[in-house]
């Protein structure tokens, strides 16, 4: 197929700082229309206009520059009329930082029974209220420019990666590459809003390389990785994505959509990718899980009950940091203690758990521009497996 021909403007700009020498790790900072943010990154999920858990100020003092949004949950509430009336999703949620919004086909395979109706859209059957709404290309980016989000994503065909259907797998890609160009056409903010484009083709690295291809032709300010994080072997997702950051743009971001766990955004920064987003660390915070360097920690497990010391020793969240210096001085005796009923424990613990992602990603940013990378993994490696022990 060929792509538009129209040249489309873009609203970032993305500064190189360092580039390790021994893997692709890159370093640079973002610059989007609210606010420059440090790459790599990883983007906390605050899927309807709200990080559960979390108010906006407490979400500021983590130091997140970007959060998400999802497209197709805000477009049942407040739906697009509310949007508009308010001048988007910045003004309603009182967040002066930026956003991305994922277009809204993924949550419909995951949250309510979905039927794709292949040439117009994504038919999706909202839940039991048994609602039938169309999801177009032109439809997501129409709520998507209503919600005025600093990035938004085109609508794409995801398929699990796990799927033996080959056939579906290739016809997947064709469609994200043809909704694609219904995107770009349909976008009316290019000057102040960055399309993505998300390149599918399942674990076959041929349909890969020619997706790459056709996607990078569209020249869209920045490109995503999609259909990853659905339960593919380590060594399969580490293909993918080495084979895709190595047909992609040196100048352009690089988003690895729905990754993940530490392990995985640590590896695939070392493949080159710079931008993630996963709701774990915010989900598993409610469960009462800290994300910690040597792993997770369950403080329900009753061997915190009389444990004084900090979740983690030397984080400096506003949760684990002493109150002499400025944070509240918060306890596993204490998470113990509030964790399994009481909400202020999922506050608590989503502070701390943001806090560590973006911590880290800080530190792998750091270690890249010192081109000490390979350090830093083997490090955080052999800290997370001693935890194990
Ligand atoms: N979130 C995780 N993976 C994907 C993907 O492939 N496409 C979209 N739109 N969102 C995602
Ligand atoms: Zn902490």
């Amino acid at each position: 197929t060929k792509p538009a021909s129209k040249a489309m403007p873009s609203a970032l700009t993305l500064h190189r700082h360092a580039k390790c020498s021994t893997t692709k790790a890159r370093a640079s900072t973002l610059d989007l229309p609210h606010g420059s943010v440090p790459l790599p990154v990883f983007m906390p999920v605050a899927t309807q206009a709200s990080l559960k858990g979390l108010s906006y100020d407490q979400l500021r003092d983590t130091g997140c520059m970007l959060c998400l949004n999802n497209t197709y949950h805000l477009g049942l509430k407040p739906g697009q009329e509310v949007l508009d009336a308010v001048g988007g999703a910045h003004k309603l949620q009182g967040w002066d930082r930026n956003l991305l919004t994922d277009s809204g086909g993924i949550s419909g395979l995951t949250r309510v029974v979905m039927a794709m109706q292949f040439s117009d859209g994504i038919s999706l059957e909202i839940g039991h209220r048994y609602r039938r709404r169309l999801l177009t290309p032109e439809h997501s980016i129409s709520l998507q420019n209503s919600i005025g989000s600093d990035i938004i994503m085109q609508l794409d065909d995801v398929i699990a990666t796990t799927s033996p259907d080959h056939a579906r797998i290739k016809e997947a890609m064709d469609r994200s590459v043809r909704w694609l160009d219904r995107c770009i056409d349909a976008h009316k903010h290019p000057e102040s809003q960055n399309l993505f484009c998300i390149i599918q083709g399942g674990l076959d690295l041929e349909l890969r390389r020619q997706c790459c291809a056709e996607m990078v032709a569209r020249d869209t300010p920045g490109i995503a990785i999609g259909g990853l994080s659905g339960g593919e072997a380590k060594e399969e997702f580490c293909k993918v994505v080495d084979t895709c950051t190595g047909l992609l743009p040196e100048h352009k971001p690089r988003y690895v959509m729905g990754v993940g766990y530490p392990e995985d955004i640590i590896v695939a920064v070392a493949l080159g990718a710079d931008m993630f987003d996963c709701v774990w660390p915010t989900r598993t915070a409610r469960f009462g899980n800290a994300i910690v360097s040597t792993g997770t920690l369950n403080l329900r497990n009753s061997i915190y009950a009389n444990d004084h010391t900090p979740i983690e020793e030397g984080c400096t969240c506003a949760c684990c940091r002493p109150a002499d210096q400025g944070g509240l001085g918060v306890t596993k005796s204490y998470m113990h203690h509030v964790t399994a009923k009481e909400t202020v424990g999922a506050h608590l613990l989503t502070v701390h758990n943001v806090h560590y992602m973006l911590n880290l990603m800080g530190a792998a940013r750091q270690a890249i521009i010192e081109d000490q990378y390979p350090a830093f993994i083997r490090k955080f490696f052999s800290d997370i497996y001693q935890g194990d022990k």
